[in-house]
């Protein structure tokens, strides 16, 4: 009985294991409500000065909305968006448009 239990959790812990991985579905809800507004998503950018997101290096994002986001990097507007961030929607946003 014990054994079950063990493995109904290590079952468990398996099948929960995606919901930690970063989430492109709601990376591009999040995207398309509020991002795309001014970077866009598929297409480039409305134009300067809104840099294209769309197939940037997932890493490079994450850091930038970090940095934004503790003000380490200062920018009106993307200080104002990014200070409501989760860690989890900025990895979600990141895995999304990097693979745009
Ligand atoms: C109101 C317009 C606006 C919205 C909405 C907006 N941004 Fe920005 N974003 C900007 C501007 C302007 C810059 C350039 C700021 C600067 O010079 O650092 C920028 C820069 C960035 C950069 C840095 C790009 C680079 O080349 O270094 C990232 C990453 C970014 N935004 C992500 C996002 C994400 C993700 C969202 C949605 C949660 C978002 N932005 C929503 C205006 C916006």
């Amino acid at each position: 009985m014990k054994l079950l239990a063990l493995s109904c959790a290590l079952l468990f812990g398996l099948i929960a294991a995606p919901a930690h991985a970063a989430s492109l579905y709601a990376g591009k809800a999040k995207a398309a409500a509020v991002c795309s507004q001014c970077h866009g998503i598929r297409t480039p950018s409305a134009g300067a000065p809104f840099p294209s997101l769309a197939g940037r290096d997932a890493g490079y994002l994450k850091l930038a909305l970090e940095q934004y986001r503790d003000k380490t990097r200062v920018s009106e507007m993307m200080n104002n968006i990014a200070g409501s961030l989760s860690d989890k929607d900025i990895a979600n946003l990141a895995a999304y448009y990097s693979k745009q």
